[in-house]
């Protein structure tokens, strides 16, 4: 059975100066819960913000936040998300030294751990770690920033971790980022995705909950 579809829409691609607001417009509008981009201006060419921003909308939103480390060499950071209330919290593989260790460090602080691959890394790459994660965030495009295109050769990385968890962990969840819209989100749930980031696809229309629903309705 596959797992539900779930929306988190991504507030890279929201109004920052009314952060508050626009996340209580997602999640009037239906989304399962919010993706935070968090990008160091090294590991991925552009800054975006912290642990005190997830603090503040810890605060102002009832959704559970994913927050998406685009970080080199994030362990120092990881205490912070957990006090400012992030549920699920990834890093890249290719961003960690000791990627067992930090896995183990973000169960240990009370988080879900998730293990984050750039379009370029393989399946064979992450296969050793899957038994520690709780989901593992496929990119669909080059991290660092909203709006670019869908990547569709990452479709075959999906299939062979859907095919790993269904044979030795169904638990295991699969979320796809980067380049979500009604056009590409049907190939990725075919292939096995569980949990869709849209940031452009969501925040780029004035009717969040119509484009919620738009690509809910394509995921099928
Ligand atoms: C890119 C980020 C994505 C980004 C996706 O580095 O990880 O979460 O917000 O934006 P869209 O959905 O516009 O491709
Ligand atoms: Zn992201």
């Amino acid at each position: 059975m596959p797992h539900p579809v779930a929306i988190a829409p991504s507030i890279l691609s929201a109004d920052f100066a009314h952060l508050a607001r626009e996340c209580a417009d997602v999640a009037a509008g239906g989304a399962d819960f919010l993706h935070i981009d968090v990008m160091d201006g090294r590991f991925v060419p552009n800054l975006t913000l912290g642990a005190p921003v997830v603090a503040s909308l810890r605060k102002a939103t009832s959704l559970p936040l994913d927050c998406h480390l685009m970080v080199h060499e994030p362990d120092h950071l990881l205490e912070d998300f957990a006090k400012a209330g992030a549920k699920w919290l990834s890093v890249h593989i290719e961003a960690c030294r000791h990627l067992h260790r930090t896995m183990q460090r973000i169960k240990s602080l009370g988080m879900l751990p998730g293990v984050a691959l750039n379009p370029h890394t393989s399946f064979s790459m992450v296969e050793p770690i899957l038994r520690e994660v709780e989901f593992v965030l496929v990119m669909s495009v080059n991290p660092g920033f909203g709006g670019q295109a869908f990547i569709g050769a990452v479709l075959e990385k999906v299939r062979a971790l859907h095919a790993w968890r269904t044979a030795h962990k169904p638990g295991l969840k699969i979320e796809i980022d980067g380049g979500m819209t009604t056009e590409t989100i049907g190939a990725a749930r075919l292939a096995g995705v569980d949990w869709f980031v849209a940031g452009s696809a969501v925040f780029g229309h004035t009717d969040r909950a119509q484009a919620i629903a738009a690509l809910r309705l394509a995921a099928g």
